[in-house]
């Protein structure tokens, strides 16, 4: 097959769909790569380092386009790209449709085969090809608070994992999925003093059979909340309604209950965010204060570890792009239901029941798409 990686456009999206290694799995399975020049710089991967992998560099996104019979990228295409997209190219990458009625619109336009990561499901329910970028986010959460939590980014002045004498940052995770468990995690590492809430008590079980003794956790309750935000240094919001806006967990009226120079790290502001007075912010802008409360929300976190980001999406990536590329995305979805999942459009059908409520589209089964 021949597989074409062009370089992301979105602003400040330095992520690339297909790392140097990756593409030396593709062309020892008998695949053709085309990367377009200069798309690794920004994860570190240089021409060269692709040209040794066996792909072949090319100039102009048009030529990966137009000579490409699968596109791997990052971010959902953008109007430019899109208009490059056909019948009977596969196109995957994430794609976000659900809120996004122009870019669907598009895509079943074009009659492009797009196979969406964020609806690639696992065996267990999971969402395997989002779950890196929440491990990464969440992981740098307390790096983020941490650095807010300076005296020169209008924070506390605490330091996380205090020192001899000198107690600890208390922080407080809410949501103990994904990201709030790698939030966590890296908060104990660094010495801070670290609570998980959630709502779900087998959720709480696990958290406390695995990490019981480097946090702790309690029940997600307002009252749980409104305690532990008087004492609180750091907070992460890492909660997730599957399908719906975050839940507004802290009010504004409750920054007046918290100590002055603590700070808010919004993980969920993807989701429209689960403190009320947050905002979405940028890598070039990320904190804003209310209040005395210092806020971080920035929505696209892992871009500012472009080339961790990079390659742990590669990493889950890249199983379905040699299925994908080895037997024919029908095949590859018929054999794998997982994958199937993925299915968003196909021939001018859209075939994601989430997507189609969402806009009042009428879906074509996948199964059915199958045999179109
Ligand atoms: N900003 C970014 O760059 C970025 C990157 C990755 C993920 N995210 C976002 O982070 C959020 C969390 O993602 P995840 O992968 O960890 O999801 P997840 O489904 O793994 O975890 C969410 C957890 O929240 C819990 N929860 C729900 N309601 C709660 C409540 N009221 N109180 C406490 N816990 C509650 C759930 O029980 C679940 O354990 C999502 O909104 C996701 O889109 C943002």
């Amino acid at each position: 097959m021949r597989i074409g990686c062009p370089t992301e456009i979105k602003s400040h999206e330095y992520r690339v769909g297909l790392t140097p290694n990756a593409v030396r799995e593709a062309v020892t399975h008998g695949h053709q790569v085309m990367v377009q020049a200069g798309a690794g710089l920004g994860s570190g991967f240089t021409d060269a380092d692709y040209t040794a992998a066996g792909a072949e560099m090319v100039d102009s996104a048009e030529e990966i386009f137009a000579r490409s019979e699968m596109v791997v990228k990052v971010k959902e295409p953008q109007a430019v790209e899109r208009a490059q997209l056909r019948a009977g190219q596969v196109l995957f990458t994430y794609l976000h449709l659900a809120p996004d009625p122009d870019q669907t619109r598009d895509l079943l336009d074009s009659g492009v085969t797009a196979i969406a990561y964020e609806t690639v499901t696992d065996g267990q329910g999971g969402l395997p090809l989002l779950a890196p970028m929440s491990e990464v986010a969440g992981r740098l959460a307390p790096q983020m608070g941490a650095w807010a939590l300076q005296k020169a980014n209008g924070g506390r002045g605490t330091l996380m994992g205090g020192v001899p004498g000198v107690g600890p940052a208390e922080v407080v995770v809410i949501g103990g999925g994904v990201v709030g468990t790698h939030a966590a995690r890296v908060a104990a590492g660094m010495g801070a003093d670290v609570t998980v809430l959630d709502r779900s008590l087998p959720r709480l079980r696990y958290l406390d059979d695995v990490f019981g003794g480097r946090f702790k956790t309690r029940y997600s309750s307002g009252g749980a909340l409104a305690e532990l935000l008087e004492t609180a240094d750091l907070v992460v919001g890492a909660v997730l309604i599957p399908g719906a806006e975050a839940p507004k967990l802290v009010r504004r009226a409750d920054l007046a209950t918290m100590k002055p120079g603590a700070v808010l790290v919004d993980v969920a502001i993807d989701q429209g965010g689960c403190f009320e007075t947050s905002r979405p912010t940028t890598h070039d802008d990320p904190i804003y204060t209310v209040d005395g409360i210092v806020h971080y929300c920035v929505a696209n976190m892992p871009g500012a570890v472009a080339r961790t980001a990079t390659i742990a999406l590669g990493n889950a990536t890249l199983p379905h792009v040699l299925a994908l590329a080895d037997k024919g995305w029908r095949q590859a979805c018929e054999d794998d239901p997982n994958l199937l999942a993925g299915l968003n459009t196909h021939a001018g059908h859209l075939t994601y029941y989430a997507v189609g409520r969402a806009q009042g589209i009428d879906v074509l089964s996948p199964h059915l798409a199958l045999k179109e």
